[in-house]
């Protein structure tokens, strides 16, 4: 997958299908799965680090998990999310770090916001840079939201939304993330752009879906919002195999004779 082929799909009416990963493991696991975007979420913050948000992660960590999915990765594109902090306070900054991205193996960035960062978008862009966008429901802001909370629901929010996915279609994005909108105002940016929309908690009409991984999975309950849909257990799985483990060795029953050597 290269970014024009991503782009195609829109052209050819495909669904684009991204999903997140932090390690080499999970990115074969999920190239095997035909799956051909992955995203290096800054939500690693909250599903590996354990925090409450992404607001602590830093370069380096993104830095680090973005070496190990690009790594590992044979085929999809490894889209690489800015952390907090690595593109807000200057121009410099941002160019720089996004840089970064590209030498740890990553062949796009992604970062927040609309008319705000779309001066930087356009700096990436013009030096040959792949930004995707992020509208929406911004995890980076969730204090001013007072949590994550829908956003656009009132007309005239919504109409800011549809100018920002405008403005960051105009300064270069190949892409934009509509995280947490209502269906319909999707549905509009989306009809409005000739660029693909990702949805995440945006409904059926984006051109394409991503989910984080930990959450389709099922590994991570702390919090599961309504548009995560489980398509496994693996949490409930690992909790019955850790404690069969446990009962197994209590027990004398592991290791048996074929699992010892003589
Ligand atoms: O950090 C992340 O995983 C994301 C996706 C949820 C879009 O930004």
């Amino acid at each position: 997958m290269t970014i024009p082929e991503f782009q195609r799909h829109k052209r050819d009416k495909k669904k684009l299908i991204v999903v997140t990963a932090y390690d080499a493991l999970f990115t074969r696991i999920v190239e095997q799965a035909g799956i051909e975007a992955i995203l290096v979420g800054d939500s690693l913050g909250v599903v590996v680090q354990g925090k409450s948000n992404t607001l602590s992660v830093t370069m380096d960590d993104m830095l680090y998990h973005t070496k190990l999915v690009a790594g590992a990765a044979q085929r999809a594109i490894v889209i690489g999310d800015m952390p907090f902090m690595s593109y807000q306070a200057s121009h410099e900054d941002a160019l720089r770090n996004a840089g970064r991205f590209l030498q740890a193996g990553a062949q796009a960035i992604k970062l927040e916001g609309g008319a705000v960062v779309v001066d930087r978008v356009a700096a990436m862009t013009s030096i040959g840079i792949p930004v995707m966008g992020h509208l929406g429901m911004a995890p980076q802001s969730v204090h001013r939201y007072g949590g994550y909370k829908v956003q656009g629901r009132e007309s005239d929010h919504a109409l800011v939304l549809l100018n920002d996915a405008k403005a960051l279609e105009a300064a270069g994005v190949f892409a934009i993330v509509l995280e947490a909108i209502p269906a319909e105002l999707a549905k509009t940016i989306t009809e409005q752009v000739a660029i693909p929309t990702i949805g995440i908690g945006a409904g059926p009409h984006c051109d394409g879906q991503v989910l984080v991984l930990y959450d389709l999975l099922g590994l991570f309950d702390e919090f599961v919002p309504k548009f995560v849909r489980p398509y496994a257990h693996l949490k409930a799985d690992a909790l019955q195999a850790l404690r069969r483990y446990k009962e197994e060795v209590e027990q004398g029953k592991f290791p048996g004779d074929s699992e010892s050597y003589h």
